[in-house]
């Protein structure tokens, strides 16, 4: 593997490369499917437009072209003077490779159900939301081609990746031995059975999430047949069992919005029971169309025959339990070892600073400390960097309709306050303790009333005041 790894890098099958070469209109066509400008931008015939071609857009390319490290990689088939993949193998942001079953499109046979999808939107989704800090023992589950693993070298000193899937597990290896990352222990098995009685200082996964109706033939990589959004509610329930003190684990789901139900109760049930500290965001909520529709494009099932009678059958099963929608966002769990643990669960579907890796334990800390500091009073408290005051008025009015303190940085939260927790922002540099300063604003902005310190909880727990 090291050959065709020096080859892929000579040749700038890197995802730079890979950019500059398709440029933005073939990026773009491919997202919708269209071959068509991509194959134009790779006509060339040297060596990094056959690689694109083969292992990225997966068509075949003349055998006289290929260098002897790809004839050699046990990772294409010859026909004649043609030269096919047999897998998807595509450069990767971490600086090394992916590799997964082809990629498939409209026309192409039904996929199988072992299938092995590549990296996508998804796992780049969950990595970026992974905390950076350097840990002891990692746990990606349900490791598929792998990726998840890439972004943990380095950081992880020990890293166990399991899948249910025998060829995931085989992919995933020819992925970390392409990007050179070595000594990844990986085990076969359903959940958290391959690691029954272990713990870990980080665990992520990036589930098979789809809530399919039961009885469907699943494709593993997206769905288990279990009821619903169970899949992700078991997932959450056995993880602290395998969480050590202090350990965190970062999570992708999907989850039911039931007729007469609050989504923030099913989700924020799921993780109440656990003990741990847990902070859950719904990034976008599609309705059961979109929904269905999402992931029959998925399987490239559009303009099959089966088509309509399968998207039928997946809204019938909607229908009949009452499901309006589902949601999908992050699940981030703490094992804080407290007796007082606290859930909180948002909707945040607005652009956040990336990656949230960089500062979600952060996050999650407001949020405990907003909920266990007592005394308040006699804390003291900073206020957020980057923090911007906006005022709305009337034109030549004294007072302000509107206060709004913005964050520029982190998630880019913003919060309609009063006027004496916008001086308060104005003056809260760690110095002076938060009653003492509730007490002088108060006489100086308010009607002489003196804010309550615990008001200000969450505005802590937003990450606006620092503690
Ligand atoms: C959406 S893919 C994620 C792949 C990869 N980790 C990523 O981030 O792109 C989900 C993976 O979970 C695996 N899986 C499905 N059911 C599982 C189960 N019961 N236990 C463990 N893994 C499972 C699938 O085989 C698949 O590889």
């Amino acid at each position: 593997m090291e050959r065709l790894r020096d080859h892929l890098l000579q040749s700038g099958y890197t995802i730079d490369g890979v950019r500059a070469r398709l440029g933005v209109v073939a990026a773009s066509a491919l997202a919708r499917e269209e071959l068509v400008p991509a194959l134009r931008a790779t006509a060339g015939g040297d060596p990094l437009a056959t690689l694109i071609r083969l292992w990225w857009l997966g068509v075949p390319v003349p055998a006289k072209g290929v260098a002897p490290e790809v004839l050699e990689s046990g990772l294409v088939t010859a026909d004649g003077d043609q030269v096919s993949a047999t897998v998807h193998l595509q450069p990767w942001e971490t600086g090394g490779y992916v590799v997964s079953d082809r990629k498939v499109r409209p026309g192409d046979p039904a996929l199988r159900p072992d299938h092995v999808v590549g990296a996508g939107g998804a796992s780049a989704n969950l990595a970026q939301l992974v905390t950076r800090r350097p840990v002891g023992r990692a746990l990606d589950l349900g490791t598929g081609c792998g990726v998840q693993v890439l972004h943990l070298a380095g950081r992880a000193e020990q890293i166990v990746a399991t899948d249910v899937n025998p060829r995931a597990l085989e992919l995933a290896r020819l992925s970390w031995a392409l990007s050179g990352v070595t000594g990844v222990d990986a085990r076969a098995g359903s959940m958290y059975e391959p690691v029954e009685g272990e713990l870990f200082d980080l665990v992520v996964s990036n589930p098979p999430f789809v809530v399919a109706p039961p009885g469907e033939r699943t494709l593993t990589y997206r769905e288990t047949g279990a009821d619903g959004d169970a899949f992700c509610r078991d997932l959450i329930r056995r993880t602290p069992g395998h969480l050590a003190p202090g350990g965190q684990a970062h999570f992708l789901a999907n989850w039911l919005h039931v007729e007469g139900e609050d989504w923030h109760d099913r989700v924020g049930g799921w993780l109440s029971e656990t003990g741990c500290d847990a902070w859950v965001v719904q990034r976008d909520v599609q309705d059961p169309a979109e929904y269905v529709e999402l992931w029959l494009r998925d399987a490239a099932e559009q303009g099959t025959r089966a088509y309509a009678e399968h998207y039928d059958r997946w809204l019938a099963w909607f229908d009949e339990q009452r499901v309006e929608g589902v949601g999908f966002g992050w699940i981030t769990m703490r094992n804080s070892e407290t007796l007082d643990p606290v859930v909180r669960v948002e909707h945040l579907d607005h652009q956040v600073v990336l990656p949230v890796g960089d500062y979600v334990d952060s996050v999650l800390d407001a949020v405990a400390t907003a909920h266990r500091t007592v005394g308040l009073e006699s804390a003291l408290l900073r206020t957020a960097d980057g923090l911007l005051d906006e005022r709305i008025g009337l034109p030549g009015a004294e007072d302000p309709i509107r206060i709004v303190l913005r964050q520029t940085q982190g998630l880019r939260r913003s919060r309609e306050v009063g006027t004496v927790e916008a001086a308060l922002a104005g003056v809260c540099d760690g110095q002076l303790a938060l009653g003492p300063l509730l007490n002088v604003i108060a006489e100086l902005v308010g009607d002489g009333d003196i804010a309550d310190a615990d008001a200000v909880r969450p505005l802590i727990a937003e990450g606006f005041f620092l503690l």
